[in-house]
């Protein structure tokens, strides 16, 4: 009878053996931790329910419970196994968070079933790529800051020390010295703005107003520009426009910017035109300009920080790049959209628009 004793229970124990084995390769933790209670319920009633009906004649008390007691210890052994797996595969994820924590962007997790920490995984690693993307962007927003920064720091230093050294008097160098702190100046309030923008602080204040009357306020205070560069400048504007829903003055530094560059990038002769229509509830306003175009790379990343073109880069009265970033956050904030075009007749077409005014119905 002890062989019998002896057989059950290390066939239970193999059965147990292979059964928890089997348990790890289910799919998800859920099936498994299912698997594991089906495991530790069924063996250990199994073998004694055998035990029992063969030894149940034979007074052998001592033998059935030392099945069930070998049949346990295997559920408990698969438990273990199991649950020590899980563990593990959660410790990988816990380990790759420390490291991210500690700024280590570019580590991942494993992805490996079962399923519910794989996903977990996935979606912790997405956040990984996300963040060591946006940390890339910041630095490269930084260096090219500095950069910029520095220019206009340094020639403001080297004039200063030319002047001390009575190399240069201060009339020679005076307008010199206020156009680069201009510059300085004015990327400050740019990257202030974009600061902004970004934190989501940017609170507008918005009021109805007349498109026609912010666009002949921006033409007029670019006319004298515009006749230096022997560039026409005009607007065609749509009869009777409705009113939008705006922040006046934020729409104004827009158009600024959109006619500063469309000036700036036509040659002498061309033409730049403002145009107004409504479309649906919106209303369109356009820049157009006779200049050079867009490359496909301006297409594509002109709205970017800092971006400019070869062209942009390389001339000596060309901004830092921040421009039409700012314009995009200015008219995402009111409600709006910006994009630019090739015209097919040449040149680039400059576009945003802005919600319709709703007026209250008028009491009669
Ligand atoms: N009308 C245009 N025609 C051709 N290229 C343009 C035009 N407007 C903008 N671009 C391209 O887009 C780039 C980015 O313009 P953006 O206004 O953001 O910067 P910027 O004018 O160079 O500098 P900033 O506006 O900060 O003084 C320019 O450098 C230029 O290459
Ligand atoms: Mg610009």
């Amino acid at each position: 009878m002890i062989e019998f004793a002896l057989i059950t229970s290390l066939s239970t124990l193999a059965a147990g053996v292979v059964l928890a084995l089997a348990l790890r390769r289910l799919p998800t933790v859920r099936l498994q931790l299912v698997g594991l209670a089906l495991l530790a319920v069924g063996l250990p009633l199994a073998a004694v329910i055998l035990g029992g009906l063969v030894m149940f004649h034979m007074h052998e008390d001592v033998k059935v419970l030392a099945v069930a007691a070998a049949s346990a210890s295997t559920a408990l052994a698969a438990a273990l196994l199991t649950g020590s797996r899980i563990a593990h595969r959660i410790r990988g994820l816990e380990s790759a968070a420390e490291q991210l924590s500690s700024g280590a962007l570019e580590v991942r997790a494993p992805t490996n079933p079962p399923r519910e920490l794989a996903h977990l995984a996935e979606t912790f690693n997405t956040m990984a790529a996300n963040l060591e993307e946006l940390f890339d962007a910041r630095r490269q927003l930084v260096a090219w800051a500095s950069h910029d920064l520095r220019t206009p720091v340094a020639s403001i230093q080297a004039m200063l020390e030319a002047m001390q050294d009575g190399l240069a008097s201060t009339e020679e160098y005076l307008p010199a010295l206020r156009q680069q702190t201009r510059t300085l100046a004015m990327l400050v309030d740019d990257l202030f703005e974009l600061a902004r923008i970004d934190a989501g602080a940017l609170k507008l204040e918005l009021q109805d107003a007349q498109v026609p009357v912010l666009v002949s306020a921006c033409v007029s205070g670019l006319e004298a520009e515009a006749r230096a560069r022997q560039v026409r400048l005009e607007s065609h504007l749509e009869d009777a426009l409705p009113e939008v829903r705006c922040a006046p003055e934020h729409v104004q530094r827009v158009l600024f910017n959109l006619l500063t560059n469309a000036l700036r990038y036509t040659p002498s002769d061309g033409s730049v035109v403002v145009r107004a229509q409504r479309r649906a509830s919106e209303l369109e306003v356009s820049v157009e300009d006779s200049g050079v175009g867009l490359t496909g790379e301006a297409q594509q990343r002109m709205f970017e920080r800092f971006w400019r073109g070869d062209a942009a880069r390389t001339r000596a009265g060309g901004g830092a790049g921040l421009g039409l970033a700012i314009a995009q956050g200015f008219i995402e904030a009111q409600g709006g959209r910006i994009w630019a075009e090739n015209r097919a007749e040449g040149g680039a077409r400059f576009a945003f628009t802005l919600p319709i005014a709703r007026r209250p119905a008028a009491v009669v």
